[in-house]
C-alpha cells in the first residue's frame, strides 16, 4: 500500500501522515526532512543554497540515510542523527532553496523510492503523488488557508521556544510556497488524480478521520 500526501507548508501533512501510519500499521516517511538535511549540510559548508555548482559538488561528499528508532524516523547526515537541528525557520528556507536544484532531487530520489518498494508507506512531501510515487493507491493534496497554516506553524515554533511573530511566519511561508510551487523541477502541485482536502475548518482529529475515509473509499 502506498499513500501520498502532498501540499503546502503548515497544512499539517506530517501530523496527518504520522497518524495514518500509526493507525494503519505502516511506515511513515517525512521527505521534507531529507531536503532539510541537505540544507543543514549546505549551511555548515557555508555555501549559498542557490549556488547550483557548489551544492551539487557537496552532494559527492555527504551521505543521507533514513532510519527508524522506536518507530520514529531519524535522518542521518554522514552518520550523525540531525534531530531537531533541521526544524528551524532558517532550515525551512535552506531546504526550499536546495530543493529547486535538480541534482538534489536526483540525489534523494532512490532513498525515497526504495523504501516504498520494500514496505507499505505513507509519505508526505511536495512531489510524492507526481514524481516519487505516481503509482500510489491514494493521493491526498492537503491544504488550508494561508492564515490557518501560518497560525499553526507559529504555535508549533513557539512551543519549541523559537522566537518569531505570526506576521513573519506568514511572510516566510508565502515566500517558501512560491519557491516550491513555481520551480522548474517537480513543483509542489497536486497530481491530477489527487483528492483535495482543505482542513482550514477541521481540527487535527477531524483531518485524520476525513483522510481515513478517503483511504477507505479508494483502497477498501
Ligand atoms: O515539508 P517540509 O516543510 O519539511 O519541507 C521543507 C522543504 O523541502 C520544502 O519547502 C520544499 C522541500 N521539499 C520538496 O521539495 N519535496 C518534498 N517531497 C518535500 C520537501
Amino acid at each position: 500500500m502506498k499513500i501520498a500526501i502532498d501540499g503546502p507548508s503548515g497544512a499539517g501533512k506530517s501530523y496527518l501522515a504520522k497518524q495514518i501510519a500509526a493507525r494503519l500499521g505502516i511506515i511513515y516517511v517525512d521527505t521534507g526532512a531529507l531536503y532539510r538535511t541537505i540544507g543543514l549540510a549546505v549551511k555548515r559548508a557555508e555555501i549559498d543554497p542557490r549556488d547550483v555548482a557548489a551544492v551539487t559538488a557537496l552532494l559527492g561528499k555527504i551521505v543521507v540515510e533514513l532510519t527508524y528508532v522506536d518507530g520514529a524516523q531519524c535522518v542521518l547526515l554522514s552518520g550523525e542523527n540531525v534531530g531537531d537541528k533541521i526544524r528551524t525557520p532558517e532550515m525551512s528556507m535552506y531546504a526550499s532553496a536546495v530543493s529547486a536544484i535538480p541534482a538534489v532531487r536526483e540525489f534523494l530520489f532512490s532513498t525515497q523510492r526504495s523504501i516504498a518498494e520494500k514496505s507499505s508507506v505513507v509519505m508526505d512531501g511536495r512531489d510524492i503523488g507526481t514524481v516519487i510515487l505516481p503509482d500510489a493507491e491514494v493521493k491526498i493534496f492537503l491544504t488550508a488557508s494561508n492564515e490557518a497554516r501560518a497560525n499553526r506553524r507559529y504555535l508549533e515554533l513557539k512551543a519549541k521556544g523559537i522566537e518569531t511573530t505570526p506576521e513573519k511566519v506568514l511572510e516566510e511561508m508565502i515566500e517558501r510556497d512560491k519557491n516550491d510551487s513555481t520551480r522548474e523541477v517537480a513543483p509542489a502541485v497536486a497530481a491530477p488524480d489527487a483528492i483535495l482536502l482543505d482542513n482550514s475548518l477541521l481540527d487535527e482529529e477531524g483531518t485524520v478521520l476525513r483522510a481515513l475515509e478517503i483511504i477507505r473509499e479508494n483502497i477498501g
